[in-house]
């Protein structure tokens, strides 16, 4: 979904012109088109008076703002080292295969981004995928098919 300049303008007033705003306003514009595109960071910036640079350290430096377009679902395959061994990594190459990207990638319909993570903190449960919030353990490949599908 584009974000437009008034639905950027909406935005920025809802939450205020202050330097302290930033981060709810960037947090909106990520929730509305999953991710924080350089024409909406321009404009804050203008509206705002404050510089493009500071905009960008306060998106970059935060792990849940992404400058890229990303998929209204994530994936994370863990390959940390129980999961590895118990076909982690068989797991994401048919995922890869499968959506037709590389780990860090997005699939061109926008429905799935695709990450690697070493570990999830549930390792007797290997190999573990996460789609958005929910944890998926000894995951099949003949399965994953299915649990895609529930995504789309
Ligand atoms: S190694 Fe995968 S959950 Fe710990």
């Amino acid at each position: 979904m584009p974000v437009d300049l008034e639905a950027i303008h909406g935005i920025i007033e809802k939450h205020g012109y202050e330097e302290s705003s930033i981060i709810a306003i960037l947090q909106d514009i990520q929730s509305t088109v999953n991710y924080l595109p350089q024409k909406a960071l321009r404009e804050i910036s203008k509206s705002m008076d404050i510089p493009l640079s500071r905009i960008y350290a306060i998106a970059t430096f935060y792990k849940a703002f992404s400058l890229r377009p990303r998929g209204r679902h994530s994936i994370h395959v863990c390959l940390g080292t129980a999961c590895h061994v118990r076909g982690g990594q068989r797991v994401l190459e048919y995922l890869e295969r499968k959506l037709g990207v590389k780990s860090g990638q997005t699939t061109r319909d926008l429905m799935f981004t695709l990450e690697r993570v070493n570990c999830l903190g549930a390792c007797a449960m290997g190999p573990m995928m996460v789609v958005d919030q929910k944890y998926l353990g000894k995951v099949k490949i003949d399965k994953i098919e299915s649990i895609l599908k529930k995504y789309k």
